[in-house]
């Protein structure tokens, strides 16, 4: 199927030299990623090559194609139900579709989800899932079809069957400085998620100091790329362009994310993380005709989890994916760290800003995520009770508290978080969550 003759080093020079590079040499990249043919330090230098010089439309597409077409495809023709996904770019406290998936579900729409682990300071749905004692998210293809036939949900990572190229390609950029580069982020998400069967698609994508693209313009150049990608399959794809100017909800880190999703589900979630979860999710429900109106779609999703019915599909998820179903009505259960600490205000007013990526850093340097590809992620650790900018405050109150299983770490995560916050003696205004729609 691929061209044969390409030469790695020759094709990463001409990248190096801004040259738009060929089909040929995308797929031979690809099927380097997937077979061996290409050595991990030429694969890595030809992701900074792209990471520096970009890639032009045709290119990204090329890439995308050739990701998705790096396994197969699953075959979901034996659901009924329109099948739809929601995938984020990348954010801080961003446990959305732990909670999101299910109450789709409960409104009778299939979701083949298919999740990444974290990437570069972000976090990621498959290492927050790992939390939960025994959850199995390395199922294989027919498993995954199995599962979303008889329970319309399944979450899991990418298979050796499905957009393989995207499993290795992820896990060297998460280590190498090539998060942050639109054409890589598009085939890595659309690649993926065009391998799941789906009918259509909702992309939460972020800009901000906690999302890779920090300026909105280069996000919506990020949304537009991927949509009219999506749209050139045939699939239709909307995208919501959010703010990451602080961490959604209150807590960053594994298991603290777990329980907070389940909040969600219990009907005691953060205002900010309901709102947008609303607001995805009533995009997944208007493109699979499930709801005719946003009014009505938000009125299924209130009752998917007034009713528990989401979260009655998140048990049975965790359960036919061999997790510890005990954890949703104890969230207690969830690994625990060690150590904590509260963060102090040192003053009375409102909180003025709350640095994303500071918090996101130091969950990192706690252990919540990877600085080298074979580490291995502490579940336990983060930051929870993390006050909201707007927020009205006391001299004493707390803002934050640590959660640490080192005790020097403990220390130096404090030193950093306490850094995060800034304040003001007049009210400050909420953040603007979502700023616009791409795809309508
Ligand atoms: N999510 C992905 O799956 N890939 C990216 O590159 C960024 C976010």
């Amino acid at each position: 199927m691929y061209e044969s003759s390409v030469t790695p080093a020759l094709a990463i020079a001409r990248k190096r030299d801004g040259f738009a590079l060929t089909k040929q040499e995308i797929e031979s990249f690809v099927k380097g990623a997937v077979d061996g043919s290409w050595a991990s330090y030429q694969l890595s230098a030809m992701l900074m090559a792209i990471t520096l010089k970009g890639m032009t439309y045709a290119e990204t597409a090329d890439l995308t194609l050739a990701v998705l077409q790096s396994g197969q495809i699953a075959d979901l023709s034996q659901v009924k139900s329109y099948k739809v996904d929601k995938h984020s770019t990348g954010g801080v406290g961003d446990k959305i579709s732990i909670h999101l998936a299910p109450m789709i579900a409960a409104c009778g729409v299939a979701v083949p989800m298919i999740s990444g682990r974290g990437l570069g300071h972000t976090g990621g749905t498959l290492d927050k899932l790992d939390s939960i004692h025994g959850f199995k998210t390395n199922l294989s293809l027919s498993e995954f079809v199995t599962q979303v036939e008889k329970l319309g949900i399944s979450l899991i990572g990418q298979t050796a069957e499905l957009a393989p190229a995207d499993k290795t390609l992820y896990a060297l950029r998460d280590v190498t400085a090539t998060v942050e580069c639109i054409p890589l982020i598009c085939a890595s998400i659309m690649g993926k998620k065009l391998a799941e069967g789906i009918d259509g698609l909702v992309l939460d994508v972020k800009f901000g100091r906690g999302a890779f693209m920090p300026s909105f313009e280069k996000a919506k150049q990020l949304a537009e790329r991927m949509v009219s990608i999506g749209q050139a399959t045939g699939k239709p794809v909307r995208a919501l362009l959010t703010s990451m100017e602080q961490p959604l909800g209150h807590a960053v880190g594994n298991a603290l994310e777990v329980a907070e999703s389940i909040a969600c589900l219990n009907g005691h979630g953060p205002e900010d993380i309901m709102e947008l979860t609303y607001a995805l999710g009533e995009h997944m429900l208007l493109l699979s005709g499930a709801a005719k109106t946003a009014d009505d779609a938000r009125l299924k999703l209130e009752a998917s989890i007034t009713t528990g019915a989401a979260l009655r599909v998140f048990k049975e998820v965790v359960k036919a994916q061999g997790g510890d179903v005990r954890v949703i009505d104890s969230p207690e259960l969830l690994p625990q760290a060690k150590y904590s600490q509260k963060i102090i205000c040192p003053t009375t007013g409102f909180v003025k800003t709350v640095d994303p990526l500071e918090i996101a850093l130091a969950a990192l340097d706690l252990g919540a995520g990877r600085k080298r590809a074979e580490d291995l992620v502490d579940p336990a650790v983060g930051v929870g009770q993390i006050a909201k900018i707007a927020q009205a405050v006391t001299e004493g109150s707390v803002v934050a508290v640590v959660y640490a299983n080192d005790e020097i770490k403990l220390r130096h995560a404090c030193e950093r978080i306490s850094h995060a916050f800034s304040y003001s003696l007049q009210p400050v205004a909420k953040l603007k969550l979502i700023e616009q729609v791409i795809g309508l």
